[in-house]
């Protein structure tokens, strides 16, 4: 029988998933579909009920219910109860499972580089939800600091203590003050929305520098306004659709057990940008 699954989220008709796993499951010959699944805020529940009714066989969830759905989890990994959300679920027999494929999503890129993160001061702009698994994936790596940067302090406070109870060293700095020490950090990774569709740079990239690995998590477009920036300032670059196509992939291997077929994925998503 044909497995299903699918990506929830609102909104949800823009999202990329679709379009790399069915890739995947294509190229693999896999009997296997993908389908997007508007849900909006407040009808999770009713959602997920008739995701079971379906037999859905597995999912990907989106802004705005990685923490909500936990709340509907049978059983959860590491990563998944570290972060306090998750992105990627398993459905067996109408038990579901949680995991966080955005944590190790975040670090491949960095790994597949062999930049070593221990010991390193990060500047993270931004105190949302993908913030989060940022900070799970550095604590993982044995990072010493990390600084938040948020145009919200309150949000900021909240992941500083995060961080902290995962044994990290963590302050807050204003996103003026960010560009003016950005200098005295190893990685600046954008976690904010800024910079989509173009528009806006998170912090001055004046201190910027040939030492600087700069991150950018945002994916549209390939080459953001802090991107472009920094890539002037010598800064060394890791690309938002890097994250993008390493968490579909590692969700893909959670839900088939077969490695996903890189080439095959990421040749879908950049013909899409
Ligand atoms: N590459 C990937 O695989 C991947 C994975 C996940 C997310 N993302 C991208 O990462 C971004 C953040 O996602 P999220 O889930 O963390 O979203 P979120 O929970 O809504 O958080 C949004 C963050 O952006 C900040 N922000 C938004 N508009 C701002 C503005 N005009 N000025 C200053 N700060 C602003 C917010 O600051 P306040 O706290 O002050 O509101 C908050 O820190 C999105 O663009 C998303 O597409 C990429």
């Amino acid at each position: 029988m044909t497995k299903t699954y699918a990506v929830i989220g609102d909104p949800i008709d823009h999202s990329f998933s679709p379009a790399l796993h069915n890739t995947a499951f294509l190229f693999l010959g896999l009997d296997c579909t993908y389908i997007a699944y508007r849900i909006p805020k407040g009808e999770l529940e009713a959602g997920i009920e008739a995701l079971k009714k379906i037999g859905i066989s597995g999912f990907n969830v989106t802004i705005p219910h990685k923490v909500d759905m936990m709340k509907f989890l049978d059983d959860m990994d590491e990563e998944c109860k570290m972060a306090g959300a998750t992105n990627t679920v398993v459905n067996n027999d109408g038990k579901l499972k949680g995991y966080n494929t955005d944590v190790d999503g975040f670090l491949d890129p960095i790994i597949k580089r062999k930049i070593d993160c221990k010991d390193s001061d990060v500047l993270l702009i931004g105190a949302g939800g993908a913030a989060r698994a940022i900070i799970v994936g550095f604590s993982k790596q044995k990072a010493r600091k990390i600084t938040i940067a948020n145009r919200t302090r309150e949000r900021a406070d909240e992941l500083i203590k995060f961080a902290r109870n995962l044994g990290l060293e963590s302050d807050y700095l204003n996103l003026e003050q960010a560009g003016e020490n950005a200098n005295k950090y190893k990685f600046v990774v954008n976690a904010t929305s800024i910079g989509l569709k173009g528009i806006g740079c998170p912090i001055s990239t004046e201190n910027i520098n040939i030492d600087t690995i700069v991150y950018d998590i945002v994916y549209t477009p390939v080459e953001t306004p802090l991107i472009e920036q920094s890539k002037k300032q010598g800064a060394s670059i890791i690309y938002g659709w890097e994250m993008l196509l390493a968490q579909a992939m590692k969700s893909f291997e959670i839900w088939t057990g077969r490695q996903a077929p890189y080439e095959a994925m990421k040749l879908t998503l950049l013909g899409r940008f």
